[in-house]
């Protein structure tokens, strides 16, 4: 369902992705690894546009959601960002409650139906193992949560606008092994609705929540193959040379 095809991006004459194809299933999680600076984040961001907010770069290739080039000029870019939503490695909820935190974006769409509202609120914060914690205090201000529980926030965040891929970038790098627990489980389970694409530095956490997994390195995509295979038997040295923890 998403396909990168011969991807070269460059941020002025820096040359950050070189011939990159991919292919991603529906309904699968996919772990983006390498070390810093090797474009990681360059290529997560291609698949909801968000590098067309950096000035001097240029893309070639294609970029296809369900067969269609997102770039096409017929795009319509914030259609396409529902679509596709996006967790950050800090957690950046609104200055506004919990409940409006969730409720953002179906604000934003124009629904003002109250009890659709709150009914979408509570089961995104429910898709996001967070509501149990918060259903009692959801006028409260987001800030007042913990670091996990706001990068959950922001996952329900992400959810409730029904998006159908959600890519994560090290969502789960700033916070401590307890909620790092929890946002591998939530990645896991949300699996079955969403595909999802995450970039970690995190190799266990990389071998425990995604089904493929893509290595890179200065810009190349050295291997991608299944999770089991990249970690059990690369076909690449520079993979076992990774994940043996030997660079990066
Ligand atoms: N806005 C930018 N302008 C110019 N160069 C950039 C920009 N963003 C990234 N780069 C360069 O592109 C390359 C890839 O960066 P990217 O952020 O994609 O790496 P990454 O693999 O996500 O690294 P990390 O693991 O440290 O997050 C790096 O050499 C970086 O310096
Ligand atoms: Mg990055």
């Amino acid at each position: 369902m998403i396909e990168a095809k011969d991807i070269n991006f460059y941020y002025g004459d820096f040359h950050a992705l070189k011939n990159i194809s991919m292919k991603m299933d529906k309904h699968t999680v996919t772990a983006f690894i390498g070390p810093s600076g090797c474009g990681k984040s360059t290529f997560l961001r291609l698949f909801n546009r968000m590098n067309d907010l950096i000035d001097d770069t240029r893309l070639e290739g294609q970029c296809l959601i369900d067969g269609q080039n997102i770039y096409d000029k017929s795009v319509d870019v914030s259609a396409l960002r529902k679509r596709v939503g996006m967790v950050f490695q800090k957690p950046n909820p609104f200055p506004q409650s919990i409940f409006e935190n969730v409720a953002y974006g179906l604000r934003v769409d124009g629904v003002r139906d109250k009890q659709l509202i709150r009914n979408k609120v509570e089961e995104s914060l429910q898709a996001a193992a967070l509501w149990e914690e918060v259903k009692d205090k959801l006028k409260k201000s987001a800030f007042e949560l913990s670091g996990g529980q706001q990068q959950r926030l922001c996952i329900a965040r992400a959810l409730a606008i029904s998006p159908d891929i959600i890519l994560m970038d090290e969502p789960a790098s700033a916070l401590d092994p307890i909620s790092t627990s929890k946002i591998e489980d939530l990645i896991y389970n949300l699996k079955k609705d969403y595909t999802i694409v995450i970039v970690t530095h995190n190799m266990q956490q990389a071998a425990r929540v995604s089904d493929k997994t893509g290595f890179f390195m200065l810009g190349n995509l050295v291997e991608y193959n299944d999770t089991k295979k990249i970690f059990l038997s690369p076909e690449m040295e520079e993979t076992q040379n990774y994940i043996t923890g030997r660079f990066g």
